[in-house]
């Protein structure tokens, strides 16, 4: 089933090191005096870099996670996304940050932000560390973005390809041999 693939090193773990402090002191300046920041991760791809980003938060943060999964015919144009676990906590007048690994067609964070706003936070936000903008079918787009990449696949940093290489410290392009 898995193919025969190699992996190329796309962005160093320095590099993705240097960056996450970078867009956490863009974060933690935008959210200065909050006592009320909720982070949410998108699992599980956004595990790793949630875990580096809120250690480089200069604010008092709760961290909280939810799964989505897409499903149905990834050439549709209007793909389903399914909540398989939800948020433990409210978010009805809180900040809110979404972290998600990857943003691609969109539709995953179209869907969770259509989702999370109908709960009243008081603000809401996203941060994605790869944006693939040539993938997109939505009008979404996150506030803050790590590194903008081709359309290629891509695995490390708790990305996955079929539930492997989420270990790798770096981000790789996945190049298939057969
Ligand atoms: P979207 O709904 O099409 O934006 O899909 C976002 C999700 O698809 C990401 O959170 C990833 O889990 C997955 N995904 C998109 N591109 C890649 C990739 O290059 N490698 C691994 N997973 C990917």
């Amino acid at each position: 089933m898995h193919k025969n693939y190699v992996i190329d090193e796309m962005i160093s773990a320095k590099s993705i090191a240097a960056r996450v402090e970078a867009l956490a002191k863009d974060i933690s300046e935008h959210f200065a005096g909050t006592d009320k920041l909720v982070v949410v991760g998108l699992l599980r791809g956004s595990f790793i870099f949630i875990a580096d980003l809120v250690r480089e938060l200069d604010l008092p943060v709760e961290v909280d996670f939810l799964e989505a999964s897409s499903y149905g015919n990834s050439t549709e144009s209007s793909r389903e996304v399914r909540i398989l676990k939800d948020l433990r906590g409210e978010i009805e007048g809180r900040d809110v940050l979404v972290v998600e690994d990857i943003v691609d067609t969109g539709h995953t964070l179209h869907h969770v932000l259509h989702l999370l706003e109908a709960r009243n936070p008081a603000r809401l936000m996203t941060c994605a560390l790869l944006d693939k903008p040539s993938r997109r079918e939505t009008g979404v787009k996150a506030d803050y973005i790590g590194f903008e990449i081709p359309d290629e696949f891509v695995v490390g940093y708790g990305i996955d390809y079929a539930q492997r290489n989420r270990n790798l410290p770096y981000i790789g392009s996945v190049r298939f041999t057969s």
